[in-house]
C-alpha cells in the first residue's frame, strides 16, 4: 500500500511536488501539454486545501550542468494559463533563490523550480542534494509515475526526508497499471510491438509468465517468425536474437501463455511512403521484400483474440506506423480495441512513448480505459521490475 495524498496533512503547509513536465517541445513551446495537464488535478486539489505549492521537474537530459535550452522558465506562461492561476519562477532548484521564494508562497500560490538535472546530485540521488531539495517544503508528493522508475534524489532521495505521498495522478496509474497485471479480468492479452527483441527481452520473458495470450507485432515479430523457420526475406530482424525469441516462445508455452505472431504480413521493397506493396502469407516473403505491417487475416486473429479477452495490456505498434500505408494494422486494431472497451466492457490499458502516438493517430486514445503518461515506467513495470519512486511512498 502506498501512502496516498488524501491522508496527508497539508492545510497552510509547503508541498513539494515532483511532477514530469519532460513534455515534447517545439521551437520554445510545448508542443503537447499531456504531461502538464496530468498534474493539475493534484495542484488543483493542494490549492483548494490552502496548501503551497512547489512543483520540482527535470527536463531533457543536461547531464548535471545548467543548459539554457533545457530550462523551464518558457513553460511558466502555459502552466499559469493551465492552472488558472500566476505561477511564479525560481531559477535554481535549490538554494537561497528557491528558499526565498518557497518561503514568499501564500496559501494557493505555486512555484515552479528550474531543471532538478541542472544539479549533478539530481541523477546521482546525492542525499545532500536530496536534502537542499528537502529543507523547501514541509510534505513531499510526487506524481510522476513516468519519473519512477529512476531514483533520483527529487524522485526518492527526498522522499526518504520529510513526509512523503503519491499525488492523484500517481495513484490513478498505479490503480490501473495494478488492477490490469496483477488482478486482472482473465483471460489477459498483451499485445508487444515495436521495433527490437533487444529493447523487450524482460518484458516479454515476464508478460508469458502473467498473462494468458501474447501477440508479438511490429519489426520484433520478424525474430520470432526466423525462429519458427521462416525467412523473412529483407525484413529488419535481429539475427543474435532468433534463439531468445524460441526460448521465449518456449517459456510461454511452459507457462500455458498461447503466443501469437502474424500470419500475413504487408511487404514492400522499399520503405518510403506509399510505395508499391503487397500482402502475402508470412511463409512466402521474397528476398528483397520487407516486412512493415501486419496483414488483414492477421489483424481478423488479433480481433479475434481481443473479443476473447476481459483485459488487454498494449505496448509497441503492430507495424511501421509512422509511414502510410503501414499504420493501417494497428490503427484498426486499436479502433476495434476502443469499441471493445466502450461497448463490451474490454479494460484496455497502454502506454509507452510510440503506443501513445499510435492511439492518438488512431484517435482513440479517450476510448481506452487508460492510457499511461509514461515511456519508461510502463516499460518497466511491465518487465515487472520494482519502481524506486513508487516503492519509496510503501507505507
Ligand atoms: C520520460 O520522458 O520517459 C521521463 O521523463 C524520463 O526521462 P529520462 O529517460 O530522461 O529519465
Amino acid at each position: 500500500m502506498i501512502r496516498r495524498i488524501q491522508d496527508a496533512d497539508i492545510t497552510a503547509k509547503r508541498i513539494l511536488v515532483r511532477v514530469d513536465f519532460n513534455a515534447p517541445m517545439k521551437s520554445g513551446q510545448v508542443s503537447d501539454a499531456t504531461r502538464l495537464r496530468a498534474a493539475l488535478p493534484t495542484i488543483a486539489y493542494l490549492r483548494e486545501a490552502g496548501a503551497k505549492v512547489i512543483l520540482a521537474t527535470h527536463f531533457g537530459r543536461p547531464g548535471g550542468r545548467r543548459n539554457p535550452e533545457m530550462s523551464l522558465e518558457p513553460i511558466t506562461a502555459l502552466l499559469s494559463a493551465l492552472i488558472g492561476h500566476c505561477v511564479t519562477f525560481a531559477s535554481d532548484s535549490v538554494g537561497e533563490e528557491a528558499r526565498a521564494a518557497a518561503a514568499n508562497l501564500s496559501a494557493g500560490d505555486v512555484l515552479l523550480l528550474e531543471n532538478t538535472r541542472f544539479h549533478a546530485g539530481e541523477e546521482k540521488n546525492d542525499p545532500d542534494f536530496a536534502a537542499r531539495l528537502a529543507e523547501l517544503a514541509d510534505v513531499y508528493v510526487n506524481d510522476a509515475f513516468s519519473i519512477a522508475h529512476r531514483a533520483h534524489a527529487s524522485t526518492e532521495g527526498v522522499a526518504r526526508m520529510i513526509p512523503a505521498y503519491a499525488g492523484l495522478s500517481l495513484q490513478r496509474e498505479i490503480d490501473h497499471v495494478t488492477a490490469a497485471l496483477e488482478s486482472p479480468g482473465r483471460p489477459v492479452l498483451a499485445v508487444a510491438g515495436g521495433a527490437k527483441v533487444s529493447t523487450k527481452i524482460a518484458l516479454l520473458k515476464n508478460l508469458v509468465k502473467k498473462v494468458d495470450c501474447l501477440f508479438v507485432g511490429g519489426a520484433m515479430a520478424n525474430t520470432f517468425l526466423a525462429a519458427r523457420g521462416h525467412d523473412v526475406g529483407a525484413s529488419m530482424k535481429e539475427a543474435g536474437l532468433v534463439e531468445t525469441a524460441g526460448k521465449i516462445e518456449k517459456a510461454a508455452g511452459a507457462a500455458g501463455c498461447a503466443l501469437l505472431l502474424p500470419s500475413d504480413v504487408v511487404v514492400a521493397k522499399q520503405f518510403k511512403p506509399d510505395p508499391d506493396h503487397r500482402v502475402t502469407g508470412v511463409e512466402a516473403v521474397a528476398a528483397d521484400e520487407m516486412i512493415l505491417d501486419c496483414g488483414p487475416q492477421t489483424v481478423d486473429r488479433l480481433a479475434a483474440a481481443i473479443a476473447a479477452s476481459r483485459t488487454l495490456v498494449w505496448n509497441g505498434p503492430l507495424g511501421a506506423f509512422e509511414t502510410s500505408p503501414f499504420d493501417t494494422a494497428t490503427v484498426e486494431t486499436a479502433r476495434y480495441a476502443a469499441r471493445r472497451c466502450q461497448e463490451n466492457g474490454l479494460m484496455a490499458v497502454a502506454g509507452g512513448g510510440d503506443t501513445v502516438a499510435a492511439l492518438n493517430r488512431a484517435g482513440v486514445s479517450e476510448d481506452f480505459t487508460f492510457v499511461s503518461t509514461a515511456g519508461g515506467a510502463f516499460l518497466q513495470w511491465l518487465e515487472g521490475k520494482p519502481l524506486p519512486g513508487v516503492d519509496v511512498l510503501k507505507a
